[in-house]
């Protein structure tokens, strides 16, 4: 027989994996690593992670469940001392009141987001995606058979949502509006005001609404909010939150979600037929974050908005350059219209490929979060880093 080729083969898996792509940010961290494994010094703006190490008691209490052997199966949704800490820190941080019920631990807050979309969105759904958008929501709904429909943030209002512009793209088929507030790419923090409007609307309309609030303790306005203290609205409401972001602990996978119960026994339901429990060792560790000092959450805040504003004068001082103050995550998201058309360069991707290559220093291009103009800088580093990574994006823009 002859041997059959890599893509006569993919054509013959599901539609449902054809319909989606990898994720645009680990193929940057794949590439980048290339590079780096030939030896060559990358300076690294790709990576969406903290670079401060996970805080001592939590690494200790991950310590302490492995030597008391903590290391069986447990409930699929997390074990009930966890549900309730995550509901005791929600409801101590922004006044909400949800149940143990109404709380579920993921592997991440990626896969609470994947549980909630395969649970809320059939064939043919519509949801409404803000542009730009976090690179997974795309794919996910698609995963599941739902159109999305996008809604163009307004740049020069520092990507500004507003229900006016959502109304608009109401139809009958519309199931779902994802809000990513704190915004990954853009770092755009919705005023509580707009988020509650548009609450409000999907509330009166029958719509659900997905807050993705991984982000939600790295908001640097004095308004830090979630959406899930609006108890009169959570009917229709699914609160995403991860200890990633917030307690530097990317790799030890803790997400959850706060919703109707029956939201989350479904997602249980779903969760028990794939991965079952989060690390009964990672569940250990995330209630010592939950209930132990919050000091370290504030720490780092406040370090990321001294590199915030160093990487923002920074971008802004290079000619042609433009960019937004995001106000929370921690990414920048300047546009760099102003040098496509330059020197064989026409995409964003054609920009961040080229600035990998020959300047070495790694971002995301645009592409993977809805919009042409932009390439996404982490500024999760040190300053030093980041001195390096704007000088030798300088000196590229500069030749083009
Ligand atoms: C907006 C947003 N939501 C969700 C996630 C998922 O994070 P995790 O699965 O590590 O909790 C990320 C990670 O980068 C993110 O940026």
């Amino acid at each position: 027989m002859t041997p059959v080729t890599e893509a006569a083969l993919a054509s013959k898996l599901t539609d449902r994996i054809n319909r989606i792509e990898p994720s645009a940010t680990l193929a940057v961290v794949n590439e980048a690593e290339k590079l780096r494994q030939q030896g060559i010094d990358v300076v690294d703006f790709g990576a969406g992670e903290p670079h401060f190490p996970t805080p001592q008691h939590i690494k200790d209490a991950a310590i302490a469940a492995i030597q008391g052997n903590f290391t069986k199966y447990t409930a699929v949704g997390g074990t009930a001392e966890l549900r309730d800490a995550i509901v005791h820190r929600h409801a101590v941080d922004f006044d909400s009141d949800y149940r143990r019920e109404e709380a579920i631990a993921c592997v991440g807050g990626k896969h609470a987001i994947f549980n909630a979309i395969q649970v809320l969105v059939d064939h043919g759904d519509e949801v409404i995606l803000p542009v730009p958008y976090w690179v997974s929501f795309k794919d996910i709904v698609r995963y599941a058979g739902g159109d999305c429909v996008f809604l163009e943030a307004d740049e020069s209002q520092g990507f500004r949502v507003t229900t006016k512009m959502i109304d608009r793209l109401v139809t009958p088929r519309t199931k779902l509006i994802i809000l990513n507030s704190p915004c990954n790419p853009s770092g755009a923090v919705m005023s509580p005001e707009d988020m509650i409007e548009v609450v409000r609307l999907a509330h009166e309309r029958g719509i659900w609404v997905i807050s993705d609030e991984c982000y939600v303790y790295l908001n640097y306005t004095d308004k830090r909010f979630s959406v899930g203290s609006l108890r009169e609205f959570r009917e229709r409401m699914i609160i995403v939150g991860s200890l990633s972001k917030t307690y530097a602990m990317t790799g030890w996978r803790l997400g959850y979600a706060l919703a109707p119960a029956a939201v989350t026994s479904a997602m249980q339901k779903l969760q028990s037929q794939s991965t079952s429990n989060p690390t009964s060792i990672t569940q250990k560790a995330a209630i010592a974050g939950l209930r132990g000092p919050q000091q370290c959450v504030a720490d780092m805040r406040a370090e990321y908005i001294k590199l915030r504003d160093h990487v923002i004068n920074g971008l802004r001082a290079i000619p042609g350059v433009k960019c937004t103050l995001p106000q929370g995550a921690f990414y920048a998201y300047p546009n760099l219209s102003a040098f496509l058309g330059r020197s064989g360069i026409n995409s964003a991707s054609d920009l961040a490929g080229r600035l990998l290559r020959e300047a070495h220093v790694a971002t995301v291009p645009g592409e993977g979060f809805g919009t042409r103009d932009h390439i996404r800088v982490s500024y999760a580093t040190s300053i030093a880093e980041l001195d390096r990574g704007l000088e030798r994006l300088r000196k590229f823009l500069a030749s083009l």
